[in-house]
């Protein structure tokens, strides 16, 4: 997909506060110089925003001020002025009711900040679910130069030999505890077994899934979802994102050039073949439609019925978000697809070059972790789309996820209807029917 660079030098967003000697410009300029910053870094060279939900409220993000300051890094060696800021964080494991109440809210506030600061271009810190598309709304409504980089997946957890995901795996040990299988000290260990480092959730939950999504959507750095959070790899990788900002400002390289009807599409189906979340469905609609995309629910349903799952990680599978990384990451899914006719290989990435040329050299290194498309975890993965009378306007399941009982389902006793949920022999997809008791 061709895209025209902007001509550079030229005079930047940011220079309507900084450039000159105005009254109005030495206040910009002198309040910010407060910090000790010489005058030539506000020459008209691009000032970099660097929008952080770190928070120790948000302990997926907790390492996020650490990581800027790499990303500081790749700036200033690229020629920008970096500009670190807070905003909202959407932290999953404390924010009550849900933290998907204020997922709206974080996106107003990035949208808000960038609109009204002097930044002409955006480095997205991201990790804990809401997060990251909180951010990519925001960045997308403004449509200034952005790019994600994620904080990263925490270590595998491991308790007795075994690996522990986040979040499924405490469920199931609460119900042991119930049923007398786990002893309350077991579960009081397993505790600090689950959670051994910084970082987001090791499974393919929604904080994997949505920097996967960043990714496959062209706006990440290629292999930037699976880094773990503690591996050097990931502070290098936050040092290239700040490098990288800058040329995408000079180049004027926004969110609608990469955004595209077939960055949605690859996003889909890159979905599908990790065995992604559903939580990804309801972001992936609210991007596009901050650029402009005319996505719907049906298009997970085309698109996405025909992916296989090959990504064999819980809670689908049994591995976890280390061994995704070490047997290559969503390069070589991205590949996989590619070779299957299931990308658009010409989509835009922040890189400046096509996906397909970000991946098409990657190896798998472990093809129990990564799956072939031939011998897949489950052959229709994807997100199936229900309708019924139950559901009008449509939900959605994950069929990687669910236990083949699940397929069909019985209401309870206490229960007016009967729900099915039923596979149709001659199509894949799922309906759901009432009847009466
Ligand atoms: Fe933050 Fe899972 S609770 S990533």
């Amino acid at each position: 997909m061709t895209f025209k660079k902007a001509e550079w030098p030229r005079k930047l967003r940011s220079q309507a506060w900084y450039g000159g000697d105005s009254r109005d410009t030495i206040y910009h300029r002198g309040w910010m110089r407060n910090q000790g910053l010489p005058a030539d870094l506000f020459d008209g060279r691009p000032v970099i925003g660097i929008c952080n939900t770190w928070s120790e409220l948000t302990p997926c993000n907790a390492h996020l001020r650490d990581l800027a300051e790499r990303v500081k890094h790749g700036i200033y060696e690229a020629g920008g002025l970096p500009v670190e800021f807070p905003v909202f964080s959407a932290g999953e494991s404390s924010l009550r009711p849900t933290a998907m109440m204020y997922r709206n809210l974080a996106s107003m506030d990035v949208e808000e900040a960038l609109r009204a600061q002097p930044i002409d271009g955006v480095v997205l810190m991201v990790g804990c679910d809401k997060t990251t598309p909180s951010l990519l709304m925001g960045a997308c409504s403004v449509d200034i130069p952005a790019i994600v980089v994620s904080g990263g997946p925490m270590l595998n957890g491991w308790f007795r030999g075994e690996r522990v995901g986040s979040g499924t795996a405490l469920w199931q040990m609460s119900e042991d505890v119930k049923a007398g299988k786990l002893t309350r000290e077991d579960f009081l260990e397993a505790e600090q077994s689950m959670s051994r480092s910084p970082g987001s959730c090791n499974t393919m939950g929604t904080a994997s899934s949505m920097a996967s999504m960043a990714e496959a959507l062209g706006m990440a750095l290629s292999g930037n979802a699976a880094i773990p959070a503690v591996d050097s790899r990931r502070r290098v990788m936050a040092q290239l994102t700040g490098r990288r900002i800058v040329q995408m400002v000079k180049d004027d390289l926004k969110p609608s050039d990469v955004l595209t009807r077939k960055a949605f599409e690859n996003a889909i189906r890159v979905n599908g073949a990790i065995g992604g979340s559903t939580n990804a469905v309801i972001h992936l609609l609210a991007i596009a439609g901050r650029v402009g995309v005319d996505l719907t629910l049906d298009d997970w349903d085309r698109l996405g019925r025909e992916v296989p799952t090959i990504v064999n990680l819980m809670p689908s599978g049994k591995y976890l978000m280390e061994e995704f990384f070490y047997a290559g990451g969503l390069p070589v899914v991205i590949k996989s697809l590619g070779e299957a006719a299931l990308l658009h290989k010409d989509a835009l990435t922040v890189s400046g070059r096509e996906i397909w040329e970000e991946v098409k050299n990657v190896r798998n290194w472990n093809s129990d972790v990564i799956r072939p498309i031939s011998d897949p975890l489950t052959p229709q993965g994807g997100i199936a789309v229900l309708r019924g009378n139950l559901a009008p306007k449509g939900a959605v399941l994950k069929p990687s996820a669910a236990s083949p009982h699940l397929m069909r389902h019985r209401g309870g006793r206490w229960s007016s209807r009967i729900s099915t949920i039923t596979r149709r022999a001659s199509t894949t997809r799922l309906w759901i029917s009432t009847r009466p008791a």
